[in-house]
């Protein structure tokens, strides 16, 4: 050790002690709002185990804390603290950030809004004013999954593509860069991470015919450093970005001319940073076109989709890539989180990424190298039997592949965007599961037209229907619930069955705690070394976003954002009981609170029965075929809603208004983009007709809706 190593560590050591005897600032002076550097976020687990300074926490995103004074033993006093009502009913899935007493939490919109950490006091709002029209390029709500801190300052990425910087101490802007390429169906709803002073972000829209890149900004200024497409271009036409040397590469596993139809990937949501590599990761997503036949005619492996890709922070520079699914075809995202640790596998510690992608495997590699360790299915899988370890390849299923005539997969999703979290003390990893199978089936030769900005997923949906009928009944049969996970041993060491097929983020803690929000509108808590539940508390709408925790001046909370877009909800109206749901809400819990209590729920509206009378059934598959063409990416393949609004049961005057909703442009300041020019009277009466067919299949008298959206 140098001197200079030496001093620092005893300062370090006197600073820790001064933190138990007094808060890490002298009383009579407020720390600065969101003082977040290099060196804290380094030595959070250390230093700052009372923080919660980035998406993940801290920059291996384990979402996992020290903290012990909420714990199995006493985890039962829990009460509500304090709540702030989101006053909305679309999705309110971010992780929020606690620095220094203050919570800093991004609601539907993008709205932002400072609290006082211990009682929910509001310090100061902001609202993005985000344009209602940067709705249509959203399939899964106006949502935001988190925001950056860094400096005294607050990062946002905008639906709408903007990166604005807040002064964290006033909620004033500081800046703002618009980060979208112009003309490209994009939009933001994950949460940016800073890496070494730069904010790195990513963006949506690989379902509409775009091109996906990262892209990042010097946190100060906001001027752009460096750019990484994740597909390749015309080749013919270099991009003068980060990700040239590395495209003709690519562009080698792809056929005909796909940059005319966008080729996605684009990474929606997650984004790793390697301080002592100074490694910035992505994980990318789904190919555009869905089928491969009509982005890569022939086949190819299509690179970068469905893969973690590894670039110097500084420069944006490519290191090494691996793909999770070559060709993707089946809408296997790879963007689910991201995490590091470091793991002991045959008597060595291996500097580690863990990803449980939608794909259904769970990945283990060396994140310095890209080398694959391990990898091991976590859900019953028929699209590869495995992945070889010597080639990282998946032995990928003939039977599996999308063609004209339905075939039935598994998974469907495996694991989405909600967060998963490792306890380094029980060694397992936490994941929200969904295991769901689905019908895959593609357009006949001839009949996928790309449009941009209009869904990509070219599925062929009136073919074969005796056999997709069958089909989809098993697609019926799902189940959710989370799994805990043995990262070393690639084996589940147990499982908590979740009503429904859907779990919330999960958070670990050393009290031996595992916390995850469940879809029957609570927060549950479980032990963490074996899942026995400890504690449930309702919370009024379902949390799907990330838990957190944190104390301050030596106080542990905990807390969530409980709130969801409505369209699943009608879903669940299958029991006895409606399936009411309240405004969002962020809930914040710690021991013995109490007094503070949710108001009551707002009475439940019937859903109103879909009109009765028979719709031809040529018709009613037209628009079937139209429906999967032009509404399903936002509305849901089967019209039940898939972030936004189900269709099957509206109310008498929306189907009055049907046509002007749909080529009139009614609702287009609420995201429902006219589809003048594009679609005729007829085939909008196609539309109506197989909507309402959907309605009448599924209605059931105890249906209730929340009120309109805002
Ligand atoms: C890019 C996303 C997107 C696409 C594609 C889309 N919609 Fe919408 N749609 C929306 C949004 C957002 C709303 C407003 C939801 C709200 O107010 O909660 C909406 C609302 C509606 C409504 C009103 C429902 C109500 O009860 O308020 C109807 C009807 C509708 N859409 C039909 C369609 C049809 C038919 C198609 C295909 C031709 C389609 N939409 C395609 C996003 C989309």
């Amino acid at each position: 050790m140098t001197h200079s190593k030496r001093f620092a560590s005893l300062v370090l050591s006197l600073l820790a002690t001064a933190v138990l005897v007094a808060p890490a600032w002298a009383a009579d002076r407020a720390p600065a709002a969101a003082a977040v550097s290099q060196q804290r976020m380094t030595n959070a687990n250390q230093d700052d185990p009372g923080q919660w300074m980035s998406h993940g926490r801290t920059w291996d995103e384990q979402r996992f804390s020290q903290l012990t004074s909420i714990n199995d033993k006493n985890v039962k006093r829990l009460g509500l603290a304090w709540f702030a009502d989101l006053n909305t009913y679309r999705g309110v899935v971010a992780t929020p950030l606690v620095i220094d007493g203050v919570l800093y939490n991004i609601s539907a919109w993008d709205i932002t809004t400072a609290y006082d950490a211990t009682n929910g006091k509001v310090l100061w709002s902001y609202d993005p004013k985000v344009t209602p029209e940067a709705g249509r390029v959203a399939c899964c709500g106006v949502v935001s999954r988190g925001l950056a801190a860094w400096n005294g300052k607050l990062y946002i990425g905008a639906l709408d593509g903007r990166l604005i910087a807040l002064n964290a101490a006033s909620g004033k802007e500081v800046w703002s860069t618009q980060t979208l390429d112009a003309n490209q169906p994009l939009s933001i709803t994950g949460a940016p991470r800073v890496a070494n002073g730069m904010v790195v972000i990513g963006n949506g829209g690989g379902d509409l015919g775009a091109r996906g890149y990262m892209s990042a900004y010097d946190a100060e200024t906001g001027k752009q450093i460096w750019k990484f497409y994740i597909v390749p271009g015309d080749p013919k036409v270099p991009d003068g970005v980060a990700s040239d040397p590395v495209m003709p590469m690519a562009a080698k596993t792809w056929n005909g001319e796909w940059w005319l139809t966008g080729g996605g990937g684009n990474d929606w949501d997650t984004i790793i940073y390697d301080p002592k590599l100074d490694i910035v990761y992505f994980a990318t997503g789904n190919g555009s076109p869905h089928p491969q036949a009509f982005r890569s005619p022939g086949g190819g492996d299509n690179l970068f989709l469905a893969s973690i890709i590894a670039v110097k922070a500084r420069t944006g520079e490519y290191l090494w890539h691996y793909q999770e699914v070559p060709g993707e075809q089946w809408d296997y995202d790879s963007t689910s989180p991201l995490m590091l640790a470091d793991l002991n596998i045959n008597g060595k510690v291996r500097q580690v990424i863990m990803h449980a992608p939608k794909d259904g495997f769970f990945y283990v590699l060396d994140r310095a190298t890209g080398e694959l360790i391990s990898a091991q299915n976590f859900v019953p899988n028929t699209w590869a039997s495995h992945i070889d370890l010597k080639t990282g390849r998946p032995a990928i299923n003939p039977e599996a592949m999308v063609v004209e005539a339905p075939r039935l997969v598994t998974p469907n999703a495996a694991h989405n965007w909600n967060p998963m979290s490792y306890s380094p003390l029980t060694g397992l990893v936490y994941i929200p599961i969904q295991e769901q199978w689905m019908v895959v089936s593609r357009l006949p030769d001839g009949q996928f037209q790309f449009r941009l900005g209009r869904t990509t997923l070219g599925a062929g949906v009136n073919n074969f229907p005796e056999l997709r009928k069958e089909m989809n009944a098993k697609v019926q049969t799902d189940k959710g619930y989370t799994l805990a996970w043995d990262p070393v041993a690639q084996k589940e060491k147990f499982r908590i069955p979740l009503p429904f097929n859907f779990g919330g983020g999960t958070l670990a803690t050393a009290g031996n705690l595992l916390v995850q929000g469940t879809m029957n509108r609570t927060l549950a808590i479980y032990r963490a070394d074996n899942g026995e539940k400890l504690w449930e508390s309702p919370t009024q709408s379902v949390p799907v976003a990330g838990p957190i925790t944190y104390s301050v001046k030596g106080k542990q909370y905990i807390a969530v954002n409980a709130g969801w877009n409505n369209a699943i909800v009608h879903g669940l109206n299958n029991g006895p009981e409606p399936f009411n749901v309240g405004p969002a809400k962020l809930v914040v819990y710690a021991l013995d609170a109490k007094g503070v209590e949710l108001p009551p729920l707002p009475p439940a509206e019937a859903v109103s029965p879909p009109p009765n009378t028979p719709q031809p059934a040529d018709k009613v598959a037209a628009g079937a075929t139209l429906f999967a063409t032009y509404c399903a990416t936002c509305h849901g393949q089967n019209a039940n809603g898939s972030g936004t609004k189900d269709l099957r049961f509206l109310n008498a005057d929306m189907h009055k208004d049907f046509s002007d909703i749909v080529l009139g442009g009614k609702f287009k300041d609420r995201g429902m983009a006219p589809f003048t020019g594009t679609l005729t009277p007829g085939q909008v009466d196609a539309i109506h007709a197989f909507v309402i067919a959907r309605g009448q299949d599924d209605w059931q008298p105890v249906f209730v809706a929340p009120p309109p959206q805002r």
